[in-house]
């Protein structure tokens, strides 16, 4: 009931600019880690909108979880740059190092893999981020010490 609530006041903030769908699904996340399953349906309804349509706003950004996040999120940039330095090898070690697909999070709730376009990092490329720090010229023997260090 505390988090109905508290999601009514995110959603009251927000509902009159125009646009509001985006900025309330960040201001949950923000307040959450991740945008609650009962956020949806009362999203939809302060905005007049179906469901449906709201779960194909928010599946439609990469930005939005709908689970909570694991304690490090490792980000593999999936834009031309690094795509053209092996990023698809690279992040297909990853999954299956970690054994998780896109915004899986490893069992242990270590880490959770997330695909990211474009860090400002192309010089370096396959590049990656680990909980907001980029990382340059990532190989699988870089990322398995990552993995290893965020215990994953
Ligand atoms: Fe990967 Fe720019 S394309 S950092």
């Amino acid at each position: 009931a505390a988090q109905h609530s508290r999601i009514a006041d995110l959603i009251a903030e927000h509902s009159a600019l125009e646009g509001p769908m985006l900025p309330i699904l960040h201001a949950v996340q923000a307040e959450y880690g991740h945008v609650p399953a009962e956020a949806l349906p009362q999203i939809a309804e302060a905005l007049n909108i179906s469901r449906a349509e709201a779960q194909g706003v928010m599946s439609f950004y990469h930005d939005f979880r709908d689970h909570p996040a694991g304690r490090h999120v490792l980000k593999i940039c999936r834009a031309e740059a690094c795509q053209a330095m092996g990023s698809e090898a690279l992040a297909a070690a990853a999954k299956a190092r970690l054994g998780v697909d896109w915004h899986g999070t490893t069992p242990n709730g270590a880490l959770t893999l997330e695909p990211v376009f474009c860090l400002g990092l192309c010089a370096c490329a396959p590049a990656a981020m680990l909980d907001g720090q980029v990382i340059g010229r990532v190989d699988a023997a870089r990322l398995d010490e990552i993995a290893t260090e965020a215990g994953a």
